[in-house]
């Protein structure tokens, strides 16, 4: 007893445990009461979680635990109300208006994001992935249409295809003038000159041009128009505008008008839905690229 009292620490009351090094000795601090507190609630509470809830596993299975919580039951949960979701708006496509679905951004926000994943798969390949085309795919983006680009009339061309073998099928044909005897080379020559300088070309002399308009007025202007703006009943395109199928250069102009042009769009009326169709006409009548006018 002698020694624990001579080991007992003046300032605190505490006992020291013995241990000195240089005149300094060691503190037998007791670990504090609130340390030993937290310590039961923790393990009291660990044992409270293992009866409630699933934790042991127990070879194939687990214990389960008392109150039946699984996660399984909230992902379930989840997946049914983004199916639900999905049946609404998809819903909402097939009964409501193209104006009205224009109108509301959710829906079109929708459309985007399918839109663009249908278009990926199924028309990227020939009209490109940004829908600009290429050559002999026209480009979607801008405000030339062949068959009109109000959505309903694109709809109607993705239903039916050009040159298809859908029964209602758009027919397209561009004759064959050169080849078919109908105008000389020569005048050929100055109709080219004359189409061109519609969008700008002006690398033909005024005469040729001239003529190339009288050329244009007898055999041209019944399917492209008068003003060769085009025309969406023959599915003619605008000659005015810098936008071209097959190239506005003078030898692809040339090989146009010499052979004829007939493209092909598939018709997708037995490969995709109606409601694919409609997200599809909705998401092309939606790029117009401000630019491309
Ligand atoms: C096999 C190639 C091919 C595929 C695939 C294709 N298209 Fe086309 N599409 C064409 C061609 C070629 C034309 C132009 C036909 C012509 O020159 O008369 C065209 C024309 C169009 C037009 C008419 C443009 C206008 O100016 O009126 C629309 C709209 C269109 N395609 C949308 C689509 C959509 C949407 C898809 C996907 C579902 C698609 N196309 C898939 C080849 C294709
Ligand atoms: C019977 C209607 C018809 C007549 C007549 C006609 N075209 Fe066309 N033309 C079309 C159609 C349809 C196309 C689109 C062909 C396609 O891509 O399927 C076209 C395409 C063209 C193109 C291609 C434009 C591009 O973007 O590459 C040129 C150029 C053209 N026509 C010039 C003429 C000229 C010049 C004449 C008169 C000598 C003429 N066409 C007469 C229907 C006609």
């Amino acid at each position: 007893m002698a020694v624990e009292e001579k080991d007992r620490d003046p300032h605190t009351g505490y006992l020291t445990t013995g241990h000195e090094w240089n005149g300094i000795k060691e503190l037998n601090t007791p670990v504090p009461r609130v340390i030993y507190f937290f310590l039961s609630l923790a393990v009291l509470f660990g044992i409270g979680y293992w009866i409630l809830m699933p934790a042991w596993p127990t070879g194939r299975s687990y214990t389960k635990g008392l109150l039946g919580f699984d996660q399984r039951l909230f992902v379930t949960e989840d997946v049914k109300q983004a199916a639900l979701d999905r049946a609404t708006w998809t819903d909402r496509i097939e009964k409501e208006s193209f104006a009205d679905i224009q109108k509301d951004p959710q829906l079109m926000h929708d459309v985007r994001e399918t839109g663009k994943a249908l278009f990926g798969d199924n028309c990227a390949a020939c009209h490109g992935r940004h829908a600009t085309g290429g050559k002999g795919f026209p480009n979607l983006t801008t405000n030339s249409w062949l068959w009109g680009g109000s959505p309903e009339q694109i709809a109607e061309t993705i239903k039916v295809g050009i040159n298809s073998a859908h029964p209602e099928s758009h027919t397209s044909q561009m004759p064959a003038f050169g080849h078919d005897g109908i105008l000389q080379r020569n005048d050929i020559e100055k109709v080219v000159a004359y189409v061109r300088s519609l969008s700008g070309a002006g690398d033909a002399s005024a005469d040729d041009v001239k003529a190339g308009q009288k050329i244009f007025a007898d055999n041209c202007s019944s399917c492209h128009g008068d003003d060769a703006k085009g025309n969406s009943e023959t599915g003619a395109p605008n000659l005015t505008d810098r936008f071209w199928i097959y190239g506005g250069d003078p030898q692809t102009v040339y090989t146009t008008v010499w052979g004829g042009r007939q493209g092909h769009m598939p018709t997708w009326e037995a490969r995709l839905s109606s409601v694919q169709r409609k997200i599809l006409a909705l998401y092309v009548a939606d790029l117009r690229i401000p630019d491309h006018e």
